[in-house]
């Protein structure tokens, strides 16, 4: 996809989901909307999901796609990546990420965008896994960072 077509295309996405979600505040069932929307609009998306942080262990919550990790082992991987540096992570080659977590051997790129609260804390992060090599830029950081607020604004 284009990068022009990519933008036009979150544009619409972020309107649908903002609409979808305003009609309940519960943080579960606004991460279920969003990832299945993202997950069946997006061509490219293989995985999507959140990874939600409880009692210091990284656990798999709303997600769409073939079954993944129930748990994330501690300080491994591009997830666990993203949550110890509060910030977007995009892995153009998974395979050249030390300590990438594979729960799916088809996946071959990745972005992770970290979850916050109303307070700002980070409590999890989204997960989106693509069997091609290279799938997500800058237009997926800037859109999927405005797309995860949604979740608690
Ligand atoms: N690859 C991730 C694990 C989660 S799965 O991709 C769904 C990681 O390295 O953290």
């Amino acid at each position: 996809m284009t990068p022009s077509k990519k933008e036009n295309r979150y544009k619409r996405l972020y309107i649908q989901i903002n609409d979808l979600v305003s009609k309940c505040e519960d943080p579960v069932s606004r991460m279920a909307t969003i990832v299945a929307v993202l997950h069946h609009k997006m061509e490219v998306y293989f995985w999507t999901g959140f990874y939600l942080l409880k009692e210091g262990e990284l656990i798999v919550g709303p997600y769409q796609g073939p079954v993944a990790c129930m748990v994330l082992e501690k300080d491994k991987g591009v997830c666990w990546a993203g949550i110890n540096r509060k910030e977007t992570v995009v892995v153009p080659n998974v395979h050249e990420f030390p300590g990438h977590i594979a729960c799916d051997s088809r996946s071959n790129s990745e972005i992770v965008v970290p979850l916050k609260d109303k307070a700002g804390n980070v409590i999890g992060i989204l997960d989106v896994d693509s069997k091609e090599l290279e799938s997500f830029d800058e237009v997926d950081r800037i859109w999927l960072e405005k797309i995860v607020k949604l979740v608690y604004n």
